[in-house]
């Protein structure tokens, strides 16, 4: 079969994402797969070429997977007329830099959220790109997570009749490192290094409820810092500056209200680290990462407030689950399909860089509505 090569920068695959989701999960397991099948009947081959700042990370990260392509020359590597695609999974605040560059050098740009740390940014790179036209794209990995699926299934299915309200719980307990590591990388806590979950969560929360729900109208949000003080890779204690929760309220078209709770300081008591809970006249659901569970209007339970009655209803136990029905892959993956075949052959494509502008948006007027105590209106980014 014909193996079509597509030249691939890769920016910051020593970091947590880059490596384990886009390089290994993503990329390599297309590669160990044959390749991606185009309509065409030719196979799409990946080629990355892997880029950072440290030679000897990049050696070695290239060793242990079988590569030879890495270099710490961003520039020379954008220059090479076998790349086609500049892809950023780079710390936050060094990514609008890097994706300038690639769109100043022709390439298509596929990068992680949030595409920049203001909207007056995002926007401008939304609009360098269209003019250099070139194809853009901006991870939303959570849309691909099988519970999501479910849940997406459910709304075109007409199941819920009419929606009234989403409530969603994310998070658990992000160690402050010194008793225990932390399992996250300590910029997130740092406001002058791109930290704060604000700033990385709702960009999420803004395309699962834009894409299963509809536009998002209005923002009220309180971001927080619960825990100001926690220690780095290196053991040394810091001052925690950024966001580490967000109590966030959504309005959405059509009256839905969407209320979203974000959390790196609660301690988990559910089933997922993720879960929305969507009541509708017709029916309700809960859909986490991987499981989505229903209760149909007819299979409703009468509960009736006694506070004197310890209740005998398990209420948990009332839901259904709904069946996978399909074979989910890595959602991260799933996404780098669409866009590779976007790129290579003008498939179909949503999660643009204007998407990513609109979940900076609402970053930023989370955050402008904490500061100001007020609910505040989300105004259409013209392009
Ligand atoms: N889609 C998702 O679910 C998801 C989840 C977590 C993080 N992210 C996003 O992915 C990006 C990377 O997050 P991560 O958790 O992998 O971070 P990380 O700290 O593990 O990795 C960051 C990468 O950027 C590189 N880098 C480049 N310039 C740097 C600088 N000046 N200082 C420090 N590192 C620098 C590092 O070498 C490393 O390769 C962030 O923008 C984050 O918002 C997305």
């Amino acid at each position: 079969m014909d193996r079509t090569p597509l030249g691939i920068v890769m920016n910051g695959v020593t970091g947590r994402m880059g490596l384990r989701q886009h390089l290994i999960r993503s990329i390599l397991a297309i590669r160990e797969d044959g390749g991606l099948p185009l309509s065409n009947g030719t196979v799409l081959w990946p080629e990355p070429v892997l880029v950072g700042r440290s030679e000897t990370k990049l050696r070695t990260l290239a060793e242990q997977h079988g590569l030879t392509d890495w270099t710490t020359d961003l520039d020379g590597a954008l220059a090479r007329p076998d790349v086609q695609i500049y892809f950023d999974a780079q710390v936050t605040s060094a990514r609008v830099k890097a994706l300038r560059t690639a769109i100043e050098a022709g390439k298509h740009i596929y990068t992680e959220k949030p595409v920049a740390e203001s909207l007056t940014e995002a926007v401008d790179l939304a609009k360098e790109a269209d003019a250099a036209g070139i194809k853009h794209g901006v991870v939303q990995d959570k849309l691909f997570l099988p519970g999501l699926q479910k849940l997406l299934r459910l709304v075109r299915g007409g199941f819920f009749g009419r929606i009234l309200s989403v409530r969603g719980e994310f998070g658990y307990w992000v160690f402050e490192g010194d008793w225990q590591a932390a399992q996250r990388p300590s910029w997130n806590y740092r406001a002058a290094d791109g930290g704060g979950i604000t700033l990385d969560m709702f960009p999420h929360w803004h395309y699962v409820l834009e894409q299963i729900f509809g536009p998002v109208r209005a923002v009220t949000a309180r971001s927080v810092t619960h825990i100001d003080r926690r220690w780095d890779e290196t053991g040394d204690p810091y001052a925690a500056t950024a966001d580490d929760a967000v109590y966030g309220l959504f309005e959405l078209d059509g009256g839905i209200m969407a209320q979203i709770n974000s959390s790196w300081a609660v301690r988990v008591n559910r089933d997922e680290l993720v879960e929305f809970q969507v009541d509708g006249t017709h029916g309700s659901a809960v859909a986490g990462l991987h499981h989505c569970r229903i209760q149909p209007r007819a299979a409703t339970p009468k509960p009736v407030w006694d506070p004197d009655v310890p209740t005998a209803q398990r209420f948990r136990d009332q839901w259904q689950q709904v069946p996978d029905n399909e074979v989910f892959v890595n959602g991260f993956r799933a996404q780098w399909e669409q866009f590779l075949r976007y790129v290579a052959e003008d498939g179909p494509y949503t999660g643009d860089l204007w998407a990513g502008a609109r979940g900076v948006q609402v970053a930023e007027l989370g955050l402008q509505s904490s500061r100001e105590g007020r609910r505040l209106e989300i105004p259409e980014l013209g392009r």
